[in-house]
């Protein structure tokens, strides 16, 4: 029997891994030059957490979740987001005393059991920055800036900024309740889970991808022609520095996002070149979180971008060429082999990449496997080479050969690789 991953997961093959590794750097980078420090939160937690974070009717708590309940009877889940755990952290730790505002990221795999497509993975990796105890507007243009200098930094441009406003605890439910009326007289053309979704959590009917669903909306009234004045005021304010950043948005007043917590600023980077799975980052303000988690009445406000989505929309050349050796030595007969294994140790201690031969090979095959691999250079020593002091230095792009002295060798390698400071 031959295994294979679990439908929706998926192996990063060493091809791969190096347009991860370098998305991974630049954001740190990124993240580094905004004030943000990193947290590494574990990937399990109770729950309760999440169903009380995200809700309990959301697609995510109610369908997706990966729990099991442990010897003790308690229920645990695979984390399907961040933005929980970095909120309970900031609760459990008392973050907050050491620094009113905390600007935290992480970076890691999520679990959602979705029905896997095309960007649509059961385990996925998140970058997730979050600003907590600040009410913003400041704080929610800064969010959107770093994501966007994030995105276009590892060399994603054509992206779309949808931006909406979700009120506030004053103003939401009178929407809520609007919208609920709206959707009551049109019950008869719902999907059966949004029929649900009308009495339960009508906001969440915006998510629905069924078509007849989609066409209700279409004439749905728009939460922001109902936020209150507050809500309003904060909302412009965002606008008015996203405009002075010459950060160009769309309103998007259908823009509710897949999770319960979100007050005010929602909003979505989008492309239109994967699909059906069209947000690369995600984010908005949840400022009644922390405190529904048990903690100070603070708020805040983050984003999280899927880094397979980032990967898979970067063309061929914003991706890393495969990485390649600096210098192959080939070593001819036993007591060459024995050499150069200490040369290569050594060489290594200097940081460069040199690849050897583990298995006694004749000099053809060698050069076949250095060739494969791309190494810049080939040192070929023999019994002959060792028995004159010369070895033969070969440049695989220009095929010039010459030689180089075998005393202090890996002085002179140094010298030829650039290492000889
Ligand atoms: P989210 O919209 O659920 O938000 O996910 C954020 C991003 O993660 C998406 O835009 C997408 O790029 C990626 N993503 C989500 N699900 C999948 C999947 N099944 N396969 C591949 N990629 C996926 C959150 O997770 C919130 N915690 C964001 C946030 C942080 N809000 C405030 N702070």
């Amino acid at each position: 029997m031959e295994f294979t991953t679990l439908k929706g997961f998926k192996d990063v093959l060493p091809e791969d891994v190096g347009t991860w590794q370098r998305l991974e750097f630049k954001a740190r980078r990124i993240l580094r030059s905004f004030g943000f420090h990193e947290i590494k939160p574990p990937i399990i937690e109770k729950t309760e957490l999440f169903s009380r974070s995200i809700g309990q009717d959301t697609d995510i708590v109610s369908k997706e979740m990966y729990s099991i309940v442990d010897a003790k009877g308690k229920s645990i889940s695979l984390r399907p987001e961040a933005t929980a755990s970095v909120a309970r952290a900031y609760i459990q730790h008392r973050l907050y005393k050491k620094n009113p505002v905390q600007k935290l990221f992480t970076f890691g795999p999520m679990f959602r059991r979705e029905r896997p497509q095309k960007g649509r993975f059961r385990q996925f990796y998140q970058i997730n920055a979050e600003i907590l105890g600040d009410t913003g507007p400041r704080s929610d243009a800064d969010l959107i800036i770093l994501a966007t200098t994030i995105l276009s930094e590892v060399g994603l441009s054509g992206l779309t900024l949808h931006l909406n406003s979700l009120g506030c605890a004053q103003c939401r439910p009178r929407y809520r309740e609007g919208l609920q009326e709206f959707l009551s007289q049109r019950t008869d053309v719902l999907c059966s889970d949004c029929r649900k979704r009308a009495t339960t959590n009508p906001l969440r009917v915006f998510d629905c991808k069924v078509e007849t669903c989609n066409e209700v909306v279409s004439d749905a009234p728009s939460i922001l022609d109902h936020i209150c004045e507050d809500c309003r005021n904060h909302f412009d304010s965002l606008k008015g520095y996203l405009d002075d950043s010459n950060i160009p948005f769309v309103l998007n007043h259908r823009l509710v996002r897949g999770l319960d917590y979100y007050t005010r600023t929602s909003f979505e980077l989008q492309t239109e070149h994967l699909g059906a799975q069209n947000a690369v980052c995600g984010g908005g303000r949840y400022d009644a979180l922390l405190k529904l988690l048990g903690g100070p009445d603070h708020p805040a406000i983050g984003f999280a971008m899927g880094i397979e989505r980032l990967v898979d929309l970067l063309s061929e050349d914003g991706k890393e060429n495969s990485p390649a050796p600096e210098l192959f030595v080939a070593g001819l007969g036993e007591k060459a082999e024995g050499e150069v294994f200490g040369w290569v140790r050594d060489l290594r201690k200097a940081g460069i990449w040199v690849e050897m031969e583990y298995a006694s090979k004749a000099l053809k095959a060698q050069m076949k496997r250095a060739d494969r691999l791309g190494a810049k250079k080939v040192l070929m020593v023999g019994d002959n080479e060792l028995a004159s002091g010369k070895g033969v230095l070969r440049d695989m792009e220009t095929k010039e050969q010459k030689e180089i002295d075998l005393k202090n060798i890996v002085d002179n390698l140094k010298k030829v690789l650039g290492r000889d400071e």
